[in-house]
């Protein structure tokens, strides 16, 4: 359910509420309403207990988590995605399975510890230098003992993207571990993977997209 930013007016919205508010107000709905596809491929087989979806957008994940039996705190900058968010998991009769919080993470984050933390795309083209850096630190400090850490990124723009609309740096796997800096007595890296996924572009065209994958576990 991934997508590249468009401005509809060209414009450059300086922060990160600006940037992705105007993102959601283009459109009715960004999303698929799918949850990702490895996220369904690493947490499928794991018991549910308390899940972290940061960067939750319209829910998707958020509510695969809930169906499958999860308690789930979900995150995101756009109050008009969470507003999308709650209404479809009200819908679905999951409301109190899910909370929905407001934070730019880089200023405030959940309080509590989560048997899963999940960052799916956390990419984010307004963000200074290391705020992912910092926001992916306070993540792994938000994993219970015995939890994981799951970080799905893109690798690069999907293939059908001809011109990146912006300038965003989508760190390598190692790069994200360097930055995490976590002690290897305490954490054990489970999956570190580049993935090459079918992608189609948004008018349907055939594509291709490579994604990158962390699954770490707090022992
Ligand atoms: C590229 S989208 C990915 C959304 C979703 N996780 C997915 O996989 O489809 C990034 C999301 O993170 C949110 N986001 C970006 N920076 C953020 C920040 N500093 N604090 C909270 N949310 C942020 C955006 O509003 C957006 O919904």
């Amino acid at each position: 359910m991934n997508s590249t930013h468009h401005h509809a007016d060209g414009t450059t919205p300086t922060t990160t509420v600006e940037y992705w508010e105007a993102f959601y107000a283009e459109r009715e709905q960004v999303w698929s309403g799918r949850p990702n596809a490895l996220l369904v491929r690493e947490i499928a087989g794991v018991a549910p207990g308390s899940a972290l979806d940061l960067g939750c957008a319209e829910g998707a994940d958020a509510i695969w988590l809930a169906q499958r039996g999860w308690q789930v705190t979900a995150a995101d900058v756009s109050e008009t995605a969470l507003a999308r968010a709650r209404a479809e998991a009200q819908r679905l009769g999951l409301s109190e399975q899910i909370g929905w919080q407001r934070h730019d993470l880089a200023e405030s984050f959940p309080s509590g510890l989560f048997d899963l933390v999940t960052a799916q795309y956390l990419h984010s083209p307004p963000a200074q230098d290391g705020e992912r850096t910092r926001i992916l630190r306070r993540a792994a400090e938000a994993v219970a003992p015995g939890g994981l850490l799951l970080i799905v990124g893109h690798a690069e723009w999907p293939s059908w993207v001809v011109e990146p609309p912006l300038h965003v740096h989508f760190p390598t796997t190692a790069e994200v571990r360097a930055g995490l800096a976590l002690d290897p007595a305490e954490w054990q890296v489970e999956v570190d993977e580049v993935v090459d996924l079918e992608h189609a572009g948004p008018e349907g065209q055939p594509g291709t997209k490579k994604d990158n994958i962390l699954r770490i576990r707090r022992r």
